[in-house]
């Protein structure tokens, strides 16, 4: 392997640039020539490439989003877009590609790897939604980000004794919304993991705690059960109580990323070159397993099913009377 692309792809995330450095860098000091690809894998099919030198990654390790830009790409998913992407790879003397994304950015190393273009990918999604790894960058970052914002939130259902549903990312994963939940001491959470029973496990809940004195409650829905206003209309109706509906959006994946993403995404690019290094095989993904930074088979960590935290959920669950 002598030279490498690095690429960031699907949705941004605090810490991808964090990866991207500590990819060029580690790259560069054992001798490979790295090239930035920019928007994910359209740059690989329109040969959007840039040199990359360890100066072009200074100033960024703090920064949110991506200095390569991101996309998800329709066309890398079909025969025409793959060739092409492979294409500019030999026109370019790219033997090796470092994918920062998530699952369905491993999707397109996957093709890549088949056509002998061996590629190894980094988990990056605010989500934490990939099955293989316990740890995806720019997980923390968002929930510390959605934290704060819930905190304001607090504040002024507080004042008003109102009810607050808010709205948090995770379009197939609940793991941001059970973890800002209990963080911001939520009187119920919705996930899409977990069966919800709107009567029992919210509007009772709440009817009670005012018979007890509460004035004032969160209730956190992740994105992929959604309907916040329904859920704040209903809340109303039942209890008297005003309550209102905000989704959070996108500043859950802006911001300057935390300690831990900017470690994580650190030690998992030094790690991804070391692999592309050592077997030159690629169609490889880093994992954070049980603490410890390993690797799977792309074909293998695809195939995983991801395990929601029903042990947590139920603390939540116990915790928030
Ligand atoms: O995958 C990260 C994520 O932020 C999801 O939580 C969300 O559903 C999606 O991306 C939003 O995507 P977009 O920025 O394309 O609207």
């Amino acid at each position: 392997v002598k030279t490498i692309g690095v690429l960031t792809s699907g949705g941004d995330a605090p810490g991808m640039n964090a990866a991207v450095r500590a990819v060029v860098r580690t790259g560069i000091s054992k001798g490979l020539n790295v090239v930035g690809v920019r928007r994910g894998y359209n740059g690989l099919i329109n040969g959007d490439l840039i040199d990359m030198s360890l100066r072009s990654v200074s100033d960024i390790i703090h920064r949110g989003g991506t200095m390569l830009y991101t996309a998800r790409c329709d066309e890398f998913r079909y025969e025409s877009g793959l060739q092409k992407a492979t294409q500019t790879c030999i026109d370019h003397g790219i033997d090796g590609v470092v994918v920062i994304g998530g699952d369905g950015s491993f999707r397109g190393a996957r093709d890549l790897s088949l056509r002998g273009i061996p590629c190894v990918g980094i988990p990056g999604t605010i989500d934490n939604d990939i099955a293989c790894t316990d740890y995806t960058i720019g997980y923390d970052t968002a929930m510390n980000t959605a934290m704060e914002m819930i905190d304001k939130c607090r504040d002024t259902a507080q004042s008003h004794d109102r009810c607050l549903v808010v709205e948090v990312m995770g379009r197939r994963c609940g793991d941001i919304a059970l973890n800002t939940g209990i963080a911001c001491g939520a009187t119920s959470i919705v996930v899409p993991e977990v069966p919800f029973d709107m009567q029992k496990d919210c509007l009772e809940r709440i009817q009670k705690d005012l018979t007890r004195g509460k004035r004032h409650f969160i209730i956190i829905v992740a994105e992929g059960y959604g309907k916040v206003e329904e859920i704040a209309q209903q809340v109303g109706d039942f209890t008297g109580i005003t309550a209102r509906a905000l989704v959070l959006g996108h500043v859950q994946r802006g911001g300057n990323p935390s300690v831990r993403d900017r470690v994580m995404a650190s030690e998992m690019g030094h790690y991804a070159i070391e692999k592309l290094l050592c077997n030159g095989i690629g169609n490889r993904v880093i994992a954070l397993k049980d603490s410890k930074i390993v690797d799977f088979d792309i074909l293998e960590a695809l195939e995983q099913k991801k395990e929601f935290n029903m042990e947590l959920y139920r603390i939540a669950h116990e915790i928030s009377i």
